[in-house]
């Protein structure tokens, strides 16, 4: 048997026993992969199987996404984070029923000219619900090659990406399955070749492994020089007018375009947005990481030092219990739980 063959086979074999049943595995509806691969880019499985369901009970298939407004799309997605993907998503929707009659196309050409989906996407698409030999890389592929290979070079790093790419390629023109490999891979990676303590004895391509061979299933890949998340201790305000309305704002930056934030800063970065306020006392503080930032919320108590002045921009007061109808980034509704105003078990995702 050819060397892909055989690791391809017992790829394929041993997915097709060992996957986890998931909500896009049922029939591999193109839309639902889509969507799935775009949460799972940048969320761990657990927190994307709380949305998704709820998601695709909102916006069914690619026309009812396409027609809903960018407000619901964000509002469905809020607490997902990364909220240019679901604007992305809802754009390349849009894009999907002018040009292709509402129906993912199937090759990966046709794939990477619809908005927001690049080469990852396409092939995740292409294989995964057509069936189709097309490559596929993300973090797990790239590890799991990585060993079976002996590419030696960095997590993260461009030339391990482009070593596991080639490979992949290779890979998937020998599969019976593309759609059984590439998820064969991608849960290879996530539930026996995991970055620590790699579970070898029950990995069904052992005997391919160079990694193994060799010892070095526990340095390979080398881990990446990583940037430590950089440490802010950011003041929030909790503005509560006397219908148990809460001050937010309507914040029109590039990242989180119409999403709805508490006030923060101190007072002379809210003095920028026309506000002031009198702190009144600290309710409590939470730890918000994201991937580049390691954010300490002070959650305080404030009242307006005089009414908001005219042409404050996007100022709203909302009725907690909306908060899930809104879009919101998740640190809110922490804020919103914190200060007993919500359950933490509210909003989807909690
Ligand atoms: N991570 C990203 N996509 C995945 C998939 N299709 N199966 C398992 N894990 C994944």
């Amino acid at each position: 048997m050819p060397a892909a063959q055989r690791l391809v086979a017992p790829v394929e074999r041993w997915f097709a026993r060992n996957q986890r049943p998931l909500p896009w595995r049922a029939n591999y509806e193109p839309y639902l992969v889509w969507v799935s691969e775009v949460m799972l880019q940048q969320t761990r499985m657990e927190v994307v199987l709380r949305y998704f369901e709820r998601f695709i009970e909102r916006f069914p298939n690619v026309s009812a996404l396409a027609r809903a407004s960018e407000h619901d799309v964000l509002t469905a997605w809020s607490g997902l984070g990364y909220y240019r993907r679901a604007r992305m998503l809802r754009e390349g929707a849009i894009d999907v029923v002018d040009r292709f009659n509402g129906m993912l196309p199937e090759s990966i050409e046709d794939l990477m000219t619809i908005p927001g989906i690049g080469r990852y996407t396409a092939g995740a698409i292409a294989s995964i619900a057509y069936d189709r030999a097309a490559p596929i890389v993300d973090g797990n592929v790239a590890r799991v090659l990585s060993r079976l290979m002996a590419i030696d070079e960095p997590v993260g790093s461009p030339r391990l990406m482009r070593g596991a790419w080639l490979e992949s390629q290779r890979l998937v023109r020998a599969a019976v399955s593309p759609r059984l490999l590439n998820q064969g891979l991608m849960e290879l990676g996530a539930l026996i070749c995991r970055p620590q303590k790699p579970d070898c004895a029950a990995c069904p391509v052992i005997s391919s492994c160079a990694a193994f061979r060799t010892g070095r299933t526990d340095s390979l890949p080398a881990p990446k020089l990583a940037k430590a998340p950089r440490a802010l201790t950011i003041p929030l305000y909790f503005i509560e007018g006397d219908d148990g309305r809460v001050l937010m704002r309507h914040e029109r930056g590039a990242l989180m375009t119409s999403l709805l934030h508490l006030p923060h800063g101190t007072n002379d970065l809210l003095a920028g947005t026309l506000l002031s306020v009198i702190e009144k006392g600290l309710i409590g503080t939470f730890r918000h990481t994201i991937t580049t930032r390691r954010i300490d919320f002070q959650l305080v108590a404030a009242e307006l030092r005089d009414t908001i002045r005219d042409g404050a921009p996007d100022y709203v007061w909302v009725d907690p219990a909306e908060l899930c109808n809104i879009p919101h980034p998740s640190y809110v509704a922490k804020a919103m739980t914190l200060a007993a105003r919500l359950q933490s078990t509210q909003c989807a995702g909690g």
